[in-house]
Parts: structure tokens; C-alpha cells; sequence
């Protein structure tokens, strides 16, 4: 095991906000997210010194073992949502509102962007989809919500998309990409993530529109990254997208770590005197002559 210490910098840090974003676009400085579902990840990355921590509706598929991002509802949303809050204290962080808490009407849509806020400690929301979402993104933003739009592969449109699939490989849905997008800024989105699309067609969007990208699996020339933790981190094994590098396997180390405990428990070597807690003679020696 590595006995390297990487200290928290959060201390030295100023709680970061939608203007931050604008200002580090404006100074070509790329904006770090990351997904976290629960307390000790999202203190981690917040410690790390992240930008900004997406609760992802993927908790669908990397906590919540489910095939695809549909399942997953507003509450249990909201339920992981909270413990992220408690954990990070820095990060700006967006809430991503679930399939069906904001397709139906834009009322529903303020009120569950509101929930994330209210219930649950979000800066921000984040919702999927271009142009017909664009009544919803003012509505919420109207609100006094920000908004952080998702074009590409918008994964609770799988049915329709056909599958897990790269999008805007063509020159008319690259148009289409490109017009959602200044339909998104229009609306008043603060930013808007760019997933699955040709690293030049991304570039060139982030070049066009004034609110800043963030890339996933859309190349160098967006204004910012994000990536699945459970992937980064090696703990989602199931498939890996082209699009992730992974930094550590840690579904090796907790492997390992568990074949180490069954294996010591088995062998009686734990738990060890260390392990254990202990009571004076005198009190056993009395306890024996009353038993
Ligand atoms: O749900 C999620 O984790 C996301 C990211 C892939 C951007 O939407």
C-alpha cells in the first residue's frame, strides 16, 4: 500500500461559484468536475481540490447496479444529493435532475430543480437535451437556479439514441449540436456539458458560445473535464467507455482487501490482542464468583 499523504487544500480555498466557471473560460483555465455519490467520495474530491462535483443520475449504474440511468428517481436523487453536501464544502455542486422530474412539465421541472436546492444543499442543477428543453432551463433559471445544460450522448435518451453512442458525427447533427447549444446559452444556462461528440465539432462550440463546456469523451478543446469517479477510480467494471483513463483499480484493492479479512478471520489471526478490549482481574474475578 502507498503511504503517500496528499494534504487538503480546501482550506486555502474560496467556495467556488457559476462566476468562478465564467471567469476561469474567460482566462482559459479548464474547469475540473467529477461525479460523487456519498460523504467520503465527495469529501475526497472536494479535499482534492475539484471544481465542481456533479451527483450524476450514473448513480443509477455505478452505485445502483441498474443497466442504464432511467430507473433512478428524484428522492433517491435527493438522498445522495444531501450526503455529498455534507461532504464537500467547496466544490460548486450541480444535482442531476432524473428522467421524468422535468420532461413532463415545466412546472414539474422548477419544482424538482427546486427540491435540489432546498432539500438537498445543490448549487446548481443539470438537466439533458437541447432546444425542446429550452422552456424548462428559463423557467428554473427564473427561478433563480442555475442551470447546467448536456448535449451529445444524452444517456436517458438510450432508447431513442439506439444505444450508448457518439453523437454529432454528421454534418446536420453537428448543426443541430451547434444550435442547441446557443439555444442552451440563450436560455440562460450557465454551462453546458459536451458527451461523446468529435473533439473539433466540441472545440468549435465552446469557441462559439460564451458559457464554458465541459467535455466528456469530446476532447482537449473544451473549456473544462468531467468523468465518472467509479470509473477514474477502476470501481465500475462492467464496461469502460473509450473516453475514461483510469488512475487507479480499485476494485482490485477492495478485492484484495476482503480476501485478506476472510482469509484472516479464517486463520484466527483477527482479531489480534490490539483489536480487543480487555477488563481488569479484579472485575472478572468478581464476576466469576457471582456467574
Ligand atoms: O450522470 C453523470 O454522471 C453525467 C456525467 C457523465 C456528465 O451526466
Amino acid at each position: 500500500m502507498s503511504t503517500t499523504t496528499v494534504s487538503p487544500i480546501t482550506s486555502q480555498r474560496k467556495k467556488v461559484t457559476t462566476l468562478t466557471f465564467r471567469q476561469k473560460k474567460e482566462c482559459g483555465e479548464p474547469i475540473t468536475m467529477l461525479t460523487a455519490y456519498d460523504y467520503p467520495t465527495a469529501m475526497a474530491v472536494d479535499n482534492a481540490g475539484i471544481d465542481s462535483i456533479l451527483v450524476g443520475d450514473s448513480l443509477a449504474m455505478v452505485v445502483l447496479g441498474y443497466e442504464n440511468t432511467l430507473p433512478v428517481s428524484m428522492d433517491e436523487m435527493l438522498h445522495h444529493a444531501r450526503a455529498v453536501a455534507r461532504g464537500a464544502k467547496t466544490a460548486l455542486l450541480i444535482g442531476d435532475m432524473p428522467f421524468m422530474s422535468y420532461q413532463i412539465s415545466v412546472e414539474e421541472a422548477v419544482r424538482n430543480a427546486g427540491r435540489f436546492i432546498q432539500q438537498a444543499n445543490m448549487d446548481a442543477i443539470k438537466l439533458e437535451g437541447g432546444r425542446e428543453r429550452a422552456d424548462a432551463v428559463r423557467a428554473i433559471v427564473g427561478a433563480g437556479i442555475p442551470v447546467m445544460g448536456h448535449l451529445g450522448l444524452t444517456p436517458q435518451s438510450v432508447h431513442q439514441l439506439g444505444g450508448f453512442r457518439a453523437q454529432g458525427k454528421t454534418a446536420t447533427a453537428a448543426k443541430k449540436l451547434l444550435e442547441d447549444a446557443q439555444i442552451l446559452e440563450q436560455a440562460g444556462a450557465f454551462s453546458l456539458v459536451l458527451e461523446s461528440v468529435p473533439a473539433r465539432l466540441a472545440e468549435f462550440i465552446s469557441k462559439k458560445i460564451s458559457i464554458p463546456t465541459i467535455g466528456i469523451g469530446a476532447g482537449l478543446g473544451c473549456d473544462g473535464q468531467v468523468l465518472v469517479t467509479h470509473d477514474l477510480l477502476g470501481l465500475f467494471d462492467r464496461f469502460t467507455p473509450k473516453f475514461v483513463k483510469k488512475y487507479a483499480n480499485l476494485h482490485e484493492v477492495m478485492q484484495k482487501a476482503f480476501h485478506d479479512y476472510i482469509d484472516d478471520v479464517e486463520t484466527k489471526k483477527f482479531p489480534a490482542t490490539e483489536h480487543t478490549v480487555e477488563m481488569t482481574d479484579e472485575e472478572w474475578e468478581e464476576f466469576m464468583r457471582n456467574s
